[in-house]
């Protein structure tokens, strides 16, 4: 463990119990923010948020193998761990666990998998994803102890079925999530945007064009169909786009409807040229 001035850096889950343990003793709250690295304004704005909320802050920096297919880009996901931890210190984080894939992962037999909320959407082209985000979740929940812990809206499915995963299997810690950061010209932030060329950067504002247009034309009682086809419109009028989905579903258990009402999750995946990138928007009717 290093860090005597600054942040401290844990690279093993020891190190992470015993700081633990030595902040419980004291009554101290923890804030966990899970992240794969490659930090954005978007994980800032879970980290000052988690700052503000408890008196130490944990930021979990890993690429999550077990949460990748065999064809996604686990080995190109973009790194850069003295950027993450100079980013982390300066907005306050007291920790940064950096494990590697061996500390994390020792031929694993044990998976957390949340059915049905697990099944559509981004789960029914990434089969696997899921459940090793409930996994290494989890597993983040249990070395950390964290009373809450903090994830964006960005990924609307997987903060959805975290929450269900801590209600079902009683996880003692508050699920805080947070509203989705754009660029200033509206492209949702990601460390995948990394991947795109400067063309590409501009084809994909045709994600957030759509949302733009799903929030100003949802009406209550409207078809689902008619809604997610005008979204469509927006994203086939960009030739470098291609859609993977664009889904409406309810809000808790994400399964497809077909009328809006109650609280609606608009969610989408579109690639550009190879790059797919997510998007969505929440509804609630009166
Ligand atoms: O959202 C992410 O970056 C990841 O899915 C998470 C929650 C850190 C788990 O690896």
């Amino acid at each position: 463990m290093s860090g005597c001035k600054g942040i401290i850096v844990a690279k093993t889950i020891d190190e992470v119990r015993t700081k633990v343990a030595k902040w419980q003793a004291e009554g101290i709250s923890v804030g966990l923010v899970p992240t794969m690295g490659f930090l954005h304004e978007g994980h800032g704005s879970l980290i000052r948020k988690a700052v503000e909320q408890n008196d130490e802050v944990i930021v979990s920096d890993f690429v999550n193998p077990t949460q990748f297919g065999p064809n996604e880009d686990l080995e190109s996901y973009p790194r850069d761990f003295e950027a993450d931890k100079n980013f982390c210190e300066k907005l306050g984080a007291s920790l940064i666990f950096n494990p590697g894939p061996d500390e994390m992962y020792d031929r694993p037999r044990a998976y957390v998998n949340i059915e049905e909320l697990s099944d559509g959407l981004c789960g029914a082209r990434r089969p696997v994803h899921f459940r090793g985000v409930c996994t290494v979740v989890s597993k983040l929940f249990n070395i950390t102890k964290a009373n809450r812990a903090y994830f964006g809206e960005k990924d609307a499915q997987q903060l959805a079925i975290i929450r269900k995963m801590v209600k079902d299997l009683n996880f003692d810690i508050e699920i805080v999530g947070c509203p989705i950061v754009r660029e200033e010209d509206g492209l949702a932030m990601s460390s995948r945007n990394t991947y795109l060329s400067a063309e590409e950067r501009k084809a994909a504002l045709c994600l957030s064009r759509a949302i733009k247009s799903g929030k100003e034309n949802i009406k209550e009682g409207m078809s689902t169909k008619q809604l997610t086809s005008l979204m469509a419109e927006v994203i086939e009028a960009e030739p470098l786009a291609k859609i993977d989905y664009i889904e409406a579903v309810d809000g808790e258990m994400l399964q497809p409807i077909e009328k809006v009402q109650g609280r609606v999750l608009v969610a989408m995946a579109v690639y550009i040229g190879k790059t797919r990138l997510i998007d969505n928007f929440s509804w609630e009717g009166k």
